[in-house]
């Protein structure tokens, strides 16, 4: 495959970025769109040009790392994937791509396609985990049970990997749907909800204090986030929300 690549070039957060185009061949339909980025970074190598600075770790969906904007779309035009699970096949031959870094205020560009997601750290550290005392003798997991639908679900809002789409994609620069996940998948379990009001108060105030945006419901982080985390977490974190106010 022949293609043009309309990529943004950004040298650091100060500087202003612009779109650089590249003409690049040999693109065979099965490599992964990171694949085809290192052609193209090895071409510029080899011309002495600076390579394409872009973020990524496993490669295979599960660290959240490889944000990138493809044709207007968080993570490109396949459904429930990631970047780095994006194939090649998906575009075609003599086809011009507009790649993008994650665009939201809270997510500030480091140089070119890599952003800066701290602020999803820093929501994560407010109450994205369970304390647990360790001296003594633990409790056998196994032996507190839990309805097998509440289990499901609670693995289903475990999946969200971080990536940050969902902020990207929604007008708003909204993390309900990263949050809501977080919340989720303690909040339906029975050693999540010891510290459930703490928790869900605390990552709704570290999420407001990073300045992300408020929740309109349109729907858009759902359909491009790449684990497809349901909005009723949304609903969810809601509900879990109101309760901790009150119980406050
Ligand atoms: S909810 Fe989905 S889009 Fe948002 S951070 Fe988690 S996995 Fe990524
Ligand atoms: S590189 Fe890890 S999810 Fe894409």
């Amino acid at each position: 495959m022949k293609l043009t690549l309309k990529v943004w070039r950004q040298k650091n957060s100060k500087e202003k970025g612009k779109i650089e185009s590249y003409d690049i061949d040999k693109i065979s339909p099965d490599m992964s769109f990171l694949e085809m980025m290192d052609v193209l970074n090895e071409k510029l190598t080899i011309e002495g040009l600076d390579p394409v600075a872009f973020d990524h770790d496993c490669r295979e969906g599960i660290c959240g790392s490889c944000s990138m904007f493809i044709n207007g779309e968080a993570h490109g035009p396949d459904r429930l994937v990631t970047t780095c699970q994006l194939h090649m096949r998906k575009f075609n031959d003599g086809e011009t791509i507009y790649i993008e870094p994650f665009r939201a205020k809270t997510f500030p560009v480091i140089k070119d396609l890599v952003v800066d997601r701290s602020s999803f750290d820093r929501i994560q550290h407010a109450g994205g985990f369970i304390s647990v005392n360790t001296s003594g003798n633990t409790q056998d997991a196994n032996s507190i049970p839990i309805e097998k639908q509440k289990a499901d679900n609670a693995f289903d809002a475990a999946t969200c990997i971080g990536c940050g789409a969902c902020v990207a994609t929604c007008k708003n620069s909204s993390a309900m749907l990263f949050v809501s996940a977080k919340v989720s998948q303690y909040a339906l379990l029975p050693q999540g909800k010891i510290e459930a009001t703490d928790r869900v108060l605390n990552m709704v105030k570290q999420m407001d204090d990073e300045g992300f945006g408020n929740c309109t419901n349109t729907g858009a982080c759902e359909v491009e986030c790449p684990k497809g985390i349901s909005l009723e977490n949304i609903a969810r974190l809601n509900r879990e929300f109101i309760k901790a106010k009150i119980k406050s």
